[in-house]
C-alpha cells in the first residue's frame, strides 16, 4: 500500500480515518492482535504448527505488533515482510520489556525508586530506550506503576514502592525518559504503564492472586501513578492478571472504558496483559475463548497479547452482533495513531538502523549512566562506630559470600534483553581499591543455572565453605559480607512466605560475627527483607539490592567513601512475615494507642512498628532539622518550610520529606501522607532553607463518589527525614 494518498491529510486523526475506511473487517481485527515472536526470522518461513500460522497471519494484515522479536536485522526482516506483502503494509509497532535497561543495565526499578531522583530515574529509561530502539523496538512493556503493600510478592522489585506520591513522580520521571519530547525520534520509544489496576494488592503476596480492595484503595492508591503517567501522555497502558473485586481487570469496562479511556481523558491503546484475555475462562468470567473475545473489546482491551481470542474469534462477534464494528474502529485508531506518532508510517525501518545498534549497546555513556544511578540507589541502613567507609589503605579486609562473586544475580530478574554474567562483580569493584582483600564464598547459596523460567534452587543442608569464611574473618580486620536473594528470587511469579536472608546465609553470619564483629553487611535483594538479627547485631549495613551492569563498582565506590549514600527505602522494611501488608500511610484504628490491658490494636509477639520505615536512610554525615515554619495565609498555597544542617564532617545529601495528616475527613485519611520531597546537598555545616507548597491537589483526596475533594479542618504537618522521624505542626484549612 502506498500512504502518500494521505500525504494531503494534515493531522494524525485524518490519517487514522482515512486508513480505517480501507480496513476490512480482519484487516482490524489485525491490528489488535500481537503474537510472541516465533522463530529465527532471518531463517527460511516456517513450514507448520504455530510459527507457520503465525507467519501466514502476518503477510494477510492479521497482526497488528510483535513482541520479543528484537535486532535490526530481525525487525526489519518481519517488517518488510508486513509492509511489502500485506494488503494495506501497515507497520508494526515492535514491543519488548525493557524494564531497567536493555543491554546496559540500571538497577532494578525498586533500587531506582530509592534513590528519590527523578532526573536521574529519568535519565536511566532514557539509557534504556536509546538501547531498545537501536535493536529495532520502538514500544517498551514498562514502567510498572504498580502499588504494592506486600513483600512477599515477586514484582515489588520492578515498581516503585509502596507510596502513591513517590510512585506517581517516578511514573511520570519514567514516561518521560522512554518517550522523550518527540516519539517520532530514531530514539526514543513509546511506553507502557502497567498493570491496570491493583495487580499488587494480590492477596497473601501470591502470584496472580485475587485482589479485593475498596475505593478509597483504588481511587487514593492505586490510581495516583496511572493518572500520573496519562497526564505524562504515556501511549499504551497494560491491563493485567488480576480480578478486582470479582470481575478480570481485563474485562472491566469500568476501569478501562469508563475511568482510564473516559474520565482521564486516555488517548494511547490498552495491551492486554500476557494471555490475559483467555485467562478470563480459568477465572469463571467468560465461557470460552469467544466469549472472552468478546468481553475484552467490549471492556475496552484494544490489542490481545498471545491470547490468540481476538484474530480467532471478534470478526465471528461483530459478525453475530456481539460486539460493534465501532467498538474496533475505536481501538484500531488507538493503535494506528500510536504508529503514526511513532513516525512509523513515513519510516518503518526508522529503528532499524545497524550502525546505530553497533554504536549504542553497552555505550560507554550508557555504563557511567547507570554507574550514577547505581549509586544513588543504595540505601545505608545502619553504620555503628562509623564503620563506614572503610579506609583506603584498611589491612585486611575478609569479603565473603557466593553473591560477591556473582556477575549474573545482581542483574536482576528482566533483563531478556542483556547477557548473563555482565555484571561487575562486588569483588571486582572492591579490587580497584584495595588487593588487601582475601575471598572466601561461603556455603552454596543458589543453582548456578538460575534463571528467567526455573525456580531457583537454594541449598539448605550442605555447610561447606562456612568454616573456611570463619577463618578467613577470623584473621582479618574487616569483614564485608555481601548476602541476600538471587536475581531471580525476584519479579515475575516470584513469590515469597519467608523474607529471610535465603539458605545458610545467616548462620553463614552468625558464625562470622562470633569471630569478628568488624562486619560490613551488603545487602542484594530485590524487596524489602525481615534482617532483625543481622540489624541488631552486625555494626554496618548496605542495602545494595540488585544494582545492574555496574554493581561491583557502584558498592565499593560507596563502601570506600567515594560516593556518600543517600538513598531512602521506597518500601517498609517489615520485623516479621506476618506484619505484611506493612506500609507507613495506614489508617488509624478506634484503638491504636497502648493501654494497660491487651484489647488495643496490637500483635502479641511482634512490635507494631517496622524494623525500618518508609523513607529511611542513612549518610556518612547527618543532618539536623529546625525551624519548621507553616504560613496558611493563602490557603491555596500553604507554605511549610524548615532549615536542613549539615552537622557532620562530610558533604552529602538528604532528601527531605513532607507528611501530611487530614485529621478530620468524611473518608478517614491515613495517619501520614507524603505530599513532598526534595533531595538536597549540603556541605559540612551549611544550612539550607527547603520550603514546600501544598495546594488542594495534595490535601484532597477521593471520597466514595468518586469524587475529589478537600474539606476543610486541621492537617498535621512532618518534616523529616522519614515517615517514622520528624518536625511536627499542623494548620487549618478553611
Ligand atoms: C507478563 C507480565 O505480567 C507483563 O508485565 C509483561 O510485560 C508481559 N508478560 C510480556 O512479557
Amino acid at each position: 500500500m502506498n500512504f502518500t494518498i494521505m500525504a494531503q491529510e494534515k493531522t494524525i486523526d485524518q490519517k487514522v480515518d482515512s486508513l480505517l475506511k480501507l480496513m476490512t473487517l480482519e484487516e482490524k481485527v489485525g491490528q489488535m492482535n500481537q503474537y510472541n515472536g516465533f522463530w529465527d526470522i532471518t531463517g527460511p518461513a516456517p513450514k507448520e504448527g504455530n510459527a507457520a500460522e503465525k507467519y501466514e497471519h502476518l503477510k494477510k494484515g492479521w497482526v497488528g505488533s510483535m513482541l520479543n522479536v528484537t535486532g535490526t536485522e530481525e525487525v526489519r526482516k518481519l517488517q518488510k515482510m508486513v509492509v511489502e506483502e500485506s494488503r494495506l503494509g501497515i507497520p508494526l509497532i515492535f514491543g519488548f520489556d525493557v524494564i531497567h535497561g536493555y543491554k546496559t543495565l540500571a538497577p532494578i526499578p525498586l533500587a531506582e525508586a530509592a534513590s528519590w531522583d527523578m532526573e536521574a530515574i529519568e535519565k536511566s529509561a532514557r539509557i534504556a530506550a536509546d538501547e531498545a530502539s537501536a535493536v529495532g523496538l520502538n514500544w517498551t512493556f514498562a514502567p510498572m506503576v504498580d502499588i504494592s503493600h506486600d513483600a512477599r510478592w515477586g514484582r515489588v522489585m520492578e515498581g516503585g514502592g509502596e507510596d502513591p506520591y513517590l510512585g506517581a513522580q517516578i511514573a511520570k520521571a519514567r514516561v518521560n525518559g522512554f518517550q522523550g519530547t518527540d516519539l517520532s525520534q530514531n530514539n526514543t520509544i513509546a511506553a507502557c504503564a502497567k498493570h491496570f489496576a491493583a495487580y499488587g494488592f494480590a492477596e497473601a503476596g501470591k502470584e496472580y492472586n485475587t485482589v479485593d480492595i475498596g475505593t478509597s484503595t483504588l481511587y487514593n492508591m492505586v490510581f495516583p501513578p496511572f493518572k500520573a503517567a496519562v497526564e505524562a501522555d504515556v501511549k499504551t497502558v497494560m491491563n493485567g492478571f488480576n480480578l478486582l473485586n470479582g470481575v478480570p481487570v481485563t474485562g472491566d469496562k469500568n476501569l478501562q472504558r469508563n475511568i482510564l479511556k473516559g474520565t482521564w481523558g486516555f488517548d494511547g491503546f490498552i495491551i492486554s496483559d500476557w494471555s490475559s484475555i483467555g485467562e478470563m475462562v480459568p477465572h469463571g468470567y467468560a465461557a470460552d475463548l469467544k466469549h472472552a473475545a468478546e468481553l475484552g473489546a467490549l471492556a475496552g482491551s484494544d490489542m490481545d497479547m498471545e491470547s490468540y481470542a481476538y484474530v480467532t474469534h471478534l470478526a465471528d462477534n461483530v459478525r453475530e452482533g456481539k460486539v460493534d464494528e465501532s467498538i474496533l474502529d475505536e481501538a484500531v485508531g488507538r493503535i494506528l495513531r500510536v504508529k503514526f506518532e511513532l513516525g512509523l508510517f513515513d519510516d518503518p525501518y526508522r529503528y532499524c538502523n545497524p550502525e546505530r545498534e553497533k554504536s549504542r549497546l553497552y555505550h560507554e555513556d550508557h555504563q557511567s549512566g547507570v554507574l550514577e544511578m547505581a549509586q544513588k540507589s543504595m540505601v545505608l541502613l545502619k553504620n555503628e562506630g562509623g564503620l563506614l567507609p572503610l579506609k583506603k589503605n584498611q589491612p585486611k579486609i575478609a569479603v565473603i559470600g557466593e553473591l560477591a562473586n556473582d556477575n549474573n544475580s545482581p542483574l536482576g530478574s528482566w533483563r531478556l534483553g542483556s547477557d548473563d554474567n555482565t555484571a561487575v562483580t562486588v569483588l571486582d569493584g572492591l579490587k580497584k581499591y584495595t588487593q588487601n582483600l582475601t575471598y572466601a564464598k561461603g556455603p552454596k547459596v543458589f543453582n548456578e543455572d538460575a534463571n528467567f523460567l526455573n525456580e531457583v534452587q537454594v541449598n539448605e543442608t550442605d555447610r561447606s565453605g562456612i568454616s573456611e569464611a570463619v577463618e578467613l574473618a577470623q584473621s582479618s580486620d574487616v569483614v564485608i559480607m555481601v548476602l541476600g536473594e538471587h536475581g531471580f528470587q525476584s519479579g515475575e511469579a516470584r513469590s515469597r512466605t519467608k523474607l529471610g536472608l535465603p539458605g545458610l546465609q545467616l548462620d553463614l553470619l552468625k558464625a562470622v560475627h562470633k569471630v569478628n564483629k568488624n562486619i560490613v553487611l551488603v545487602l542484594m535483594n530485590g524487596r524489602p527483607l525481615t534482617i532483625n538479627w543481622e540489624a541488631e547485631n552486625v555494626p554496618a549495613i548496605l542495602e545494595a539490592w540488585q544494582l545492574g551492569s555496574q554493581t561491583g563498582n557502584a558498592i565499593a565506590k560507596v563502601l570506600f567513601g567515594d560516593y556518600n549514600p543517600s538513598g531512602k527505602l521506597p518500601m517498609t522494611f517489615p520485623r516479621s512475615v506476618g506484619q505484611v501488608p506493612i506500609y507507613y500511610n495506614h489508617y488509624s484504628t478506634g484503638r491504636a494507642n497502648e493501654v494497660p490491658i491487651v484489647f488495643w490494636t496490637h500483635y502479641s509477639d511482634e512490635k507494631n512498628e517496622p524494623l525500618f520505615p518508609f523513607g529511611y536512610g542513612l549518610s556518612y554525615t547527618t543532618f539536623g532539622y529546625s525551624d519548621l515554619a507553616i504560613d496558611s495565609s493563602n490557603q491555596s498555597k500553604i507554605k511549610v518550610s524548615a532549615t536542613i544542617t549539615n552537622t557532620g564532617k562530610v558533604a552529602g545529601e538528604e532528601v527531605v520529606q513532607l507528611y501530611i495528616h487530614d485529621k478530620v475527613a468524611s473518608v478517614t485519611r491515613p495517619v501520614k501522607e507524603l505530599k513532598g520531597f526534595q533531595k538536597i546537598g549540603l556541605a559540612p555545616n551549611e544550612s539550607k532553607r527547603v520550603e514546600f507548597v501544598l495546594t488542594n491537589k495534595e490535601l484532597g483526596f477521593y471520597n466514595h463518589q468518586y469524587e475529589f475533594v478537600v474539606e476543610p479542618g486541621e492537617f498535621g504537618v512532618m518534616v523529616g527525614t522519614s515517615s517514622g522521624e520528624g518536625l511536627i505542626d499542623s494548620f487549618v484549612k478553611k
